[in-house]
């Protein structure tokens, strides 16, 4: 595997097949009297996210509508993850589903891309067993969509084009399509170099390459000047941004410079590798208010000895420094972490080591796993591997713990205003809203009667009450109550009465 620079010349060779698709697709659409639709479904974490709404700006670019869910689309793509053995487990059981589906609509297109491609199993088992499946592709050939789409529709063959190269694209001659109205997700890195030895992203992502932070910060000032009010930057590790080109700034003055720009409310970022934050990221948190009061910071295991089986490349003294400074210095903050149970070799007493560092940092939450041997890793070959009732007689304790600090974390700010960036509709009732803290805290909130926007009174019991048309804005709320994985509040004002 090795970074190719997609040039320009190259990138326009793919995009101006697009009038060809779009002609298509309309003829298409014509001929069976509506238009022709697509539903991509996502798996995995943010940057798969990221993908698949380039994947959807394609779509839309040549003249696709989303399907609604429950619909059987004319185009569907799923995106897939291989993080753990259950998301594989996943996928194919969905696929499986669409089999009668594509016999009643055999125009239909079905692809995979995503992380489980880069595993050449899965792409046998698909040639195998699902022969209506129309194409896959890697998760580093986005940008060769309208190639493969133009290609499935003059040879009529299944299309298997996985790179082997990692690709390095300007993601700004992309089509995207921004899901949320007020978020934009802004991968600022592609890859990962770590090799962490129960992970299988250095396989499926390749190696680290960043994108340049002038093309960045380019894309942050059109988001912003567009309207979004929250940004995320996004990358495996966006603590060694730059470090594989030379002459870049360091993701401290990448998140300065974005922190600069007018607009943003919210500035976030994931993940934050231990053995790459600097000093400089929290202070440069500390200075800027509108970048987001949370550190996502995986910790893994509290246990040195399995930290160094991991290749995490710090121990818990290391670790317990950097999370304690961030904690010293923005005690408002949020403190997350990523831990997983059951890593080959880990005794009691290195599970002891992770109970007691949560005790120490008290985590606001946590994204808790239990261990996965995923083929190909390093750890998978280890021949200590744990007995399954071991390790869900930890993680039971683990929870329990975690779950405590959680409700802890939410009770502390109860009686406190808070400001919230409305998501819409909660999934409790639909006089509820939803919406984040600066921390990164899930809110639930009502709007009481009497609260104005506009001058015209908000009536939230009202049958055309439509708490999605708030997504975006800006609102004091009081939070009222603590939940185990939330906090309930009351919207006391609108702060900005735009969207
Ligand atoms: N790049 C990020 C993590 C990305 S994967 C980082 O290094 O922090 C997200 C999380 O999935 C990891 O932090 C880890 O906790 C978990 N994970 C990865 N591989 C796993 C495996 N084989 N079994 C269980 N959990 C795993
Ligand atoms: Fe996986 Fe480690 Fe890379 Fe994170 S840093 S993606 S855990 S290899
Ligand atoms: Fe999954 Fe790939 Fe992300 S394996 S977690 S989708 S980088």
């Amino acid at each position: 595997m090795s970074t190719v620079i997609v040039s320009q010349d190259e990138l326009s060779r793919y995009n101006s097949l697009i009038p060809m698709l779009k002609k298509h697709i309309s003829e298409a659409g014509i001929d069976r009297g509506r238009p022709l639709t697509y539903l991509v479904k996502t798996y995995g974490c943010q940057l798969n996210e990221s993908d698949s709404e380039k994947i959807e700006g394609i779509f839309q670019e040549i003249g696709l509508v989303e399907a609604k869910e429950e619909e059987t689309p004319d185009f569907l793509i799923f995106n897939t993850c291989t993080i753990r053995e259950n998301a594989d487990i996943r996928l194919f059981g969905n696929l499986g589903a669409y089999k009668s589906r594509k016999k009643e609509n055999r125009d239909m297109f079905i692809a995979v891309c995503g992380c489980m491609m880069k595993q050449q199993e899965n792409i046998d088992r698909i040639k195998k067993s699902f022969p209506y499946v129309d194409a896959c592709f890697g998760p580093s050939d986005i940008h060769m969509l309208p190639k493969i789409l133009a290609n499935k529709l003059n040879q009529r063959k299944r299309i298997f084009s996985v790179s082997e190269e990692d690709y390095l694209v300007d993601d700004n001659d992309i089509p995207v399509l921004h899901k949320r109205k007020f978020r934009a997700l802004v991968p600022i890195m592609y890859g990962c170099n770590n090799f962490c030895t129960y992970c299988v992203v250095p396989y499926t992502r390749g190696r680290e390459r960043s994108r340049s932070s002038e093309q960045i910060l380019s894309q942050l000032r059109d988001l912003a000047a567009s309207g979004y009010k929250e940004v995320m930057l996004l990358g495996q590790n966006v603590n060694s941004y730059g470090k594989d080109k030379e002459g870049e700034i360091s993701f401290a003055k990448l998140l300065e410079e974005a922190a600069k720009i007018p607009g943003f409310s919210r500035i976030r970022f994931m993940t934050s590798h231990p053995k790459d934050i600097s000093e400089e990221v929290i202070y440069t948190m500390k200075k800027y208010p509108n970048i987001e009061r949370h550190l996502h910071l995986p910790m893994q295991s509290g246990s040195s000895s399995i930290l160094k089986r991991m290749n995490r490349h710090y121990d818990q003294e290391q670790y317990l420094k950097t999370a304690m400074l961030f904690r010293k210095e923005l005690p408002d903050a949020t403190v997350t972490t990523d831990i997983i149970v059951g890593f080959p070799g880990e005794t009691e007493e290195d599970f002891q080591a992770t109970l007691d560092v949560i005790e120490k940092v008290k985590f606001d939450s946590a994204f808790t796993f239990q261990y996965s041997r995923r083929p190909g890793t390093k750890a998978a070959d280890y021949p200590d591997q744990i007995p399954q009732d071991v390790v869900t007689e930890r993680f039971g304790r683990l929870l329990e713990l975690q779950n405590a600090l959680t409700f802890a974390s939410n009770e502390s700010v109860v009686g406190k205003t808070e400001e919230i960036l409305i998501e819409g509709k909660s999934a409790t009732a639909p006089d509820v809203l939803t919406g984040r803290t600066n921390s990164n805290r899930l809110v639930n909130f009502r709007i009481p009667a009497g609260i104005e926007l506009n001058g015209k009174k908000i009536d939230s019991s009202a049958p055309d009450f439509d708490a999605d048309e708030f997504e975006g804005m800006l609102a004091n709320v009081r939070i009222t109550r603590a939940k185990p994985y939330s906090v309930e509040g009351e919207l006391e004002s609108f702060i900005d009465e735009s969207r």
